[in-house]
């Protein structure tokens, strides 16, 4: 059989952030810094997977023997990572996707006046929702969750909603955790509904930490 610990397979990571244009000068974005999905497309590249990670904008380096397919908005993650949802044996999906994107971006740069203003927003595609409903026999889902708030019933009814295998949970209130910390804390919620904490680490232990269980737990599925 297979080195379990070795992913020879198609690997699928998202990272990064999205930027949602309100104008030409103008964006909706977030804090991610995409460190946590470089470091999976890495680690899971140096186990020997053909690794694609769709990013949007970061200030990282693309990470050696990884094909790198860059994106802006939500949308476009979206068509990227359907267009190659059908060779992935496992989806990482680490971005931190914007759920909102102005509805109507404007062509030119909208003049600020001195009145309040209202920006009418549209929810975006939920990229994990759709791959969930077209999950390949076999496909591993990996999701990630940061939230606030009652972390782990909200992952439970994430992971049931969207069909997922694995969610990683963190929260970003915590320190050395989250979105920007060269460190992380998360708790994974395995597919047969347990959980386990780990440790506070760099983020690219928590890659292969990541990897070494996702992978070791397909490998006994197939057996
Ligand atoms: O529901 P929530 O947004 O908290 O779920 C987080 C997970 O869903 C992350 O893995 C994130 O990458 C993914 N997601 C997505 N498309 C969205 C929003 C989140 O794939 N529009």
């Amino acid at each position: 059989p297979r080195d379990a610990s070795r992913a020879g397979h198609d690997v699928l990571v998202t990272a990064g952030p999205t930027r949602e244009p309100i104008d030409p000068a103008r964006v909706l974005t977030n804090p991610s810094t995409g460190t946590m999905g470089y470091a999976l497309a890495e680690a899971a590249a140096a186990r020997g997977a053909s690794v694609t990670l769709v990013t949007g904008p970061t200030a990282l380096s693309p990470p050696p023997d990884v094909e790198v397919v860059s994106v802006e908005t939500a949308e476009e993650m979206n068509e990227a990572v359907q267009a190659r949802r059908t060779d992935a044996d496992y989806v990482f999906m680490a971005a931190a996707v914007a759920d909102y994107a102005p509805a109507d971006p404007s062509t030119s740069k909208r003049k600020k006046t001195d009145d309040d203003r209202v920006l009418h927003l549209r929810r975006t595609p939920d990229i994990l929702q759709t791959l969930g409903e077209h999950k390949q026999p076999g496909q591993v889902l990996v999701g990630f969750a940061l939230e606030t708030d009652d972390l782990l019933d909200n992952a439970r009814r994430k992971r049931d909603e969207k069909n997922l295998d694995w969610v990683v949970v963190n929260d970003p209130t915590e320190d050395g955790a989250g979105f920007g910390a060269s460190t992380n804390r998360v708790t994974l919620l395995r597919p047969d509904g347990a959980t386990e904490n780990l440790p506070r680490m760099p983020k690219a232990e928590v890659a292969e930490a990541l990897l070494d269980r996702v992978l070791a737990a397909r490998h006994e599925q197939s057996t």
